[in-house]
């Protein structure tokens, strides 16, 4: 039965293709796309989330911008990683007859109210933290919020300890998940514990172009610059694209196993950012989020491949081979 959701992100080149996958999975209903700052400002974001849609043909689905800054904290962009346009400098042009809002926050409170929805955060949870502030009966309504953020035991990727979505805005975070342990729910946390196994290597880019020049054209345009990021900082032949991971969890629950657990994100001094993960019940509290620590590239590029193509994964019988198997 198709549910219902409400993607939150901040494209950014791994959260365009979160939105391929989400956009071509029968599983999910894309209700509407709610842009947050974090890889690019704000207005950037919204525009990239425009020409993904243009790609796919979606123009359909309602965009929102939402927050121009974290909580507290100056914004800090990751245009480093994403290209000075946020889309990996393919610089494509904005796309014709899109036609964003703003009020990201007021369409997360009504939607929310409105019907059963869940909620896939792909970016810092400055709009979350500011829906909870402003409408928590709504924000408690959500069937269920799964964030591509934090870690517990990788290193983090914007300090030794943090997670950029978590860093960028980590009051927004820090309220997100007391907000889950006040309401009695659990936040689905895909941190880097995960992703960081979601590795997309030339060989499986090639075998993506094979299969289809014009899908696979596009996501070589858009990666490109993400690849040589990635050789200069990790000297990685690959790109970890992390947010396509929360999009097939939420659609395929055993993509990923991990535990529940009572998290609190640091928000000031040398571990700002940081998801401080309570596996071992120091606090005696109430478990506030479920904590992935394994997944199966294997069977995730397999999913991503095969509904991005419309291809059936029975045919992708070259995955196996192509996938990285060492975890980063
Ligand atoms: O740390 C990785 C996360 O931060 C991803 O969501 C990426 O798009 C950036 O938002
Ligand atoms: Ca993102």
């Amino acid at each position: 039965m198709k549910r219902n959701v409400i993607i939150d992100c901040d494209p950014g080149i791994d959260d365009s293709l979160a939105l391929m996958l989400a956009l071509s999975m029968e599983e999910l209903n894309v209700v509407g796309i709610t842009v947050v700052c974090g890889n690019s400002p704000v207005h950037m974001g919204t525009g990239n989330t425009g020409k993904i849609l243009r790609f796919m043909n979606r123009l359909d689905v309602p965009v929102f911008a939402g927050a121009e800054a974290p909580l507290k904290r100056e914004f800090a962009d990751a245009l480093d990683t994403h290209g000075r346009d946020g889309l990996g400098e393919s610089f494509l042009p904005e796309a014709e007859g899109f036609c964003p809002k703003t009020g990201a926050v007021d369409f997360l409170a009504k939607t929310l109210r409105e019907k059963p929805c869940s909620v896939i955060a792909l970016g810092p949870l400055t709009n979350l933290a500011l829906l909870y502030e402003q409408d928590q009966e709504a924000f408690g309504q959500m069937e269920e919020l799964v964030s591509m953020g934090g870690n517990f035991r990788s290193h983090g990727n914007c300090s030794p300890v943090a997670e950029y979505n978590y860093w960028a805005d980590p009051d927004g975070a820090a309220k997100v998940y007391q907000a889950m342990e006040e309401i009695g729910k659990k936040i689905t946390m895909v941190g880097l514990d995960v992703t960081r196994e979601i590795v997309l290597t030339p060989d499986l880019l090639a075998y993506l172009r094979r299969l289809n020049p014009e899908v696979g054209g596009f996501v070589e345009k858009i990666t490109k610059f993400y690849f040589d990021f990635h050789w200069r900082q990790e000297h990685l032949i690959g790109c970890v694209i992390n947010d396509p991971l929360a999009v097939a969890y939420f659609a395929d629950r055993s993509l990923c196993d991990g535990f529940d657990a009572y998290t609190q994100v640091a928000t000031d001094g040398l571990s700002t950012g940081q998801t401080v993960v309570d596996s071992m019940g120091f606090y005696g509290k109430r478990a506030n989020s479920l904590v992935l620590t394994r997944t199966d590239p294997v069977r995730f590029f397999t999913m991503f491949f095969g509904r991005i193509l419309g291809t059936d994964e029975k045919s992708l019988d070259l995955i196996p081979r192509l996938v990285r198997r060492e975890t980063l």
